[in-house]
């Protein structure tokens, strides 16, 4: 399906949709999830805490989105986390100037205004938009400012979730009892001021990210105790010409991946995908060359997915080694080495950085099927993933239907979340919940009334069967229950 399709659904059936409603001061790059969104979402976090976070012995903290200067002065992010931007002298419109130039092989990411302006003149660009005479460029530093309090003391909105992570990093430790190597994580919110966002959920100024900081001692690389779990696992390596499958044992073995500590944690990765819905026929890890990686990085392996508009980034895998710690010891005059048995040692990191937001456009997107057999829309999302478990329906109002449908729909929707619809045709009824990719619709009958059963339709097979009401929940259970590792 394409990208008009998923956003067609998102808007008609309650995934997603702008912020700001009818105002027209509203700006781009501000999206709201509605109730099946909110649903879908609560089921990506609640599965990439099972097959991630608790899977791996990690433990989670939910920092604050509020930071002060230091700590992106420390991270770096004050001096290097900006774009370079070019104006039209004529219309005044802004662009990404590295957009305006891609591919040219000049430039690298942190070219400076000069570079960029070299490079501008060389290829005689002009405003995409009038044609006008291109400005001088200039960085621009994409974190959000604010003033806090009424002296408007400077802070920033986080541009990432992990600096708090590096920052309590002693403290957990301490605290926490903790041992490398350690998985720290976190689910929240990130904000970045994108010269252009776009395409909804692909690209956004605030959006939630899932980021996993792993802590490791450096010359121990390789002990990864629960190795042998993804040892097996598939995975697809991109070196930026072709793509070969590799299991991740043979990916350390050959070279392709560095140690165990990086494919232990991408075989996780890939196995929560798989779980997640996700067509991993169409994804790869890239290995970013010199001049694309973040500035924090030392190896970049990027995971992404093909979706219509092509190769899209949902995780961005890092390894940056003691850069953040060494970064916040030395700002902040704290130490943060650890005992790790014996040994005092600054850790490395390896890091998982994951854009929900543009996962979750990646499952709708490799979901969403037409069946033109059957004149309908599918969304056949996993049914553990499934923001609607169970559409409860009467076949008519009258006769006490309406009443009864109530009732099993109110037993239901305190462990299964549950949608009550009486009104229109059934088969219209089944259409809806089919495109809200609800996996199981339950109907009231006549027949209810007399024996206590309902029919239990499947959304994949649209096959019906008869189930008593009170074996309902537990039908349902097993169906939406989360897999296993
Ligand atoms: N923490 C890395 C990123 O946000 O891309």
């Amino acid at each position: 399906m394409d990208y008009d399709s998923v956003m067609n659904l998102a808007l008609e059936r309650g995934f997603y949709f702008p912020s700001g409603g009818p105002y027209a001061d509203a700006q781009a790059g501000f999206w709201e999830y509605g109730p099946n969104g909110v649903g879908l979402k609560a089921r990506f976090v609640e599965l990439w805490r099972r097959s991630l976070v608790r899977r791996a012995g990690m433990m989670e903290i939910d920092g604050s989105q509020v930071m002060p200067p230091s700590v992106f002065e420390a991270s770096g992010h004050l001096a290097g986390f900006t774009d370079p931007v070019v104006q039209c002298t004529a219309c005044s419109a802004t662009y990404r100037a590295d957009k305006l130039l891609e591919g040219d092989a000049s430039l690298h990411e942190g070219s400076s205004p000069s570079e960029i302006d070299a490079a501008v003149a060389a290829r005689g660009v002009s405003c995409p938009g009038c044609g006008g005479a291109l400005g001088p460029s200039r960085r621009f530093n994409m974190m959000f400012g604010l003033g806090i309090g009424p002296g408007a003391e400077p802070a920033y909105l986080r541009p990432e979730t992990c600096q708090s992570i590096f920052v309590d990093f002693p403290r957990i430790y301490k605290t926490m009892r903790g041992r490398l190597p350690l998985g720290i994580a976190q689910v929240g919110k990130s904000f970045r001021n994108e010269i252009a966002p776009r395409q909804s959920l692909l690209r956004l100024r605030e959006f939630y990210q899932a980021e996993i900081e792993v802590f490791c001692n450096p010359n121990r690389l390789d002990d990864i105790k629960a190795f042998g779990e993804v040892a097996g696992t598939a995975i697809r390596l991109h070196d930026g010409s072709a793509t070969r499958e590799v299991t991740c044992e043979r990916a350390v073995e050959t070279g392709a991946i560095a140690n165990r500590t990086v494919a232990y944690h991408v075989g996780l990765l890939a196995e929560f995908y798989e779980r997640a819905g996700i067509d991993m026929k169409r994804t790869r890890f890239r290995r970013l060359s010199e001049t694309e990686k973040a500035f924090y990085a030392t190896t970049a392996l990027d995971f992404e997915a093909e979706v219509s508009t092509g190769w899209l980034e949902l995780v961005a895998c890092n390894y940056r080694a003691d850069y953040d710690l060494s970064g916040h010891a030395k700002r902040s005059g704290e130490k943060f080495e650890v005992m790790d048995g014996d040994e005092k040692v600054l850790p490395h990191v390896f890091e998982m950085s994951m854009g929900i937001d543009r996962s979750l456009y990646t499952i709708l997107e490799h979901s969403l099927r037409e069946d033109a057999e059957n004149d309908r829309t599918v969304l056949s999302l996993r049914p553990h993933m499934a923001p609607v478990q169970v559409g409860v329906l009467s076949l008519v109002k009258k006769d006490g239907l309406a009443e009864r449908t109530e009732e099993i729909y109110r037993s239901l929707r305190e462990e299964h979340s549950a949608f009550l619809d009486h009104s229109g045709a059934i088969g219209r009824r089944y259409r809806r919940l089919d495109e809200a990719g609800a996996p199981l619709a339950v109907t009231v009958d006549h027949q209810t009334l007399e024996d206590g059963t309902v029919t239990l339709r499947r959304r994949d097979t649209m096959a019906q069967e008869r189930v008593r009401v009170a074996d309902l929940a537990g039908a349902i259970r097993a169906e939406v229950a989360f897999p296993a590792a």
